[in-house]
């Protein structure tokens, strides 16, 4: 029997009516949540990216707001940008878009004010992960492969997850999550990365399979145990002279033989993408309730 698809635009829809929900409840106490973008150069994906966050939070009251550096902008230029909108109270989240061109992006990351990083990656906020701690923001892409997981009532206590790729943005932040003491967690976490030794004989242990190592296909079907659950994070280009651009995305799966294989799937686009804008927008909802 072919997968079972997972769909991340349904599960993210379910978030955006709890975060618009959130965005009326603030408005009558008076509080207009704000989420400010910050954009360097003009790497097209970079603009895609944050154009669709931007759309999002129109949509469900968010104000937002994008400032746009050129390429070449100092790190003096942009650290005092960032300490402008961290002592700005109308602003509650800010998020800078990676890849940020000549600047360090944990040096970016850092001079965020913890309280207004709505992506997760402040060094407070990706320690009280780790902690277990609760009361900081959690990376938008983890977070949202972990509600589509919760919300698609796939078990994950005691079960086997192997998680490819330790990045900071997807990897190593999700298997703190999942490994953590809770609901939503408890499992057993395997990460796997580039050095590690027989991959595929690692991946067939997985009751969920997570790809985000960016590697375009790289997870085949004799990578998958029969009926796990597959997590395609990746979004990567494939040079196609027949596609419009010259290029065509492809995740990190082949998706039409790991279906033949697996239990559930996310489609790619349309599974993790979507809920990682659904994570984006509850957060600064959050971050505009804790102020
Ligand atoms: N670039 C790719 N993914 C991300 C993300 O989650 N946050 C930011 N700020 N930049 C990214």
């Amino acid at each position: 029997m072919p997968a079972q698809l997972l769909d991340g635009k349904v599960i993210a829809q379910q978030i955006h009516t709890e975060t618009a929900a959130g965005v009326q409840e603030l408005k009558t106490q008076g509080i207009e949540p704000c989420i400010l973008f910050m954009r360097i150069g003009d790497d097209p994906a970079s603009r895609a990216y944050v154009g669709m966050k931007d759309k999002k939070a129109a949509e469900l009251g968010i104000r937002a707001q994008t400032q746009v550096f050129p390429e070449g902008t100092t790190r003096q230029e942009l650290l005092a940008a960032i300490h402008q909108a961290n002592i700005d109270p109308s602003i509650h989240g800010i998020l800078v878009q990676a890849p940020i061109p000549g600047i360090p992006q944990e040096i970016v990351f850092s001079s965020l004010a913890p309280e207004k990083d709505v992506d997760g990656f402040h060094p407070v906020n990706f320690g009280k992960l780790l902690l277990g701690d609760p009361t900081g923001f959690k990376p938008c892409t983890p977070a949202g492969v972990q509600e589509l997981l919760t919300r698609s009532q796939i078990p994950l206590q005691g079960r086997r997850v192997v998680i490819l790729g330790r990045g900071n943005i997807v990897g190593k932040p999700l298997a703190a999550m999942l490994c953590q003491k809770g609901q939503g967690a408890d499992a057993t976490v395997t990460l796997v990365h580039s050095r590690s030794s027989d991959i595929p004989a690692l991946c067939r242990e997985a009751d969920i399979l997570v790809a985000a190592m960016g590697q375009a296909e790289f997870v085949k079907k004799d990578m998958v145990k029969p009926g796990a659950t597959v997590i395609d994070v990746g979004v990567n280009r494939v040079e196609d002279p027949s596609a419009p651009r010259g290029y065509r995305l492809v995740g990190d799966i082949a998706f039409e033989e790991v279906c033949q294989v697996a239990g559930y799937v996310t489609p790619n686009p349309g599974g993790v993408g979507p809920m990682t804008i659904a994570l984006l927008m509850a957060n600064t909802v959050r971050a505009a309730t804790l102020k």
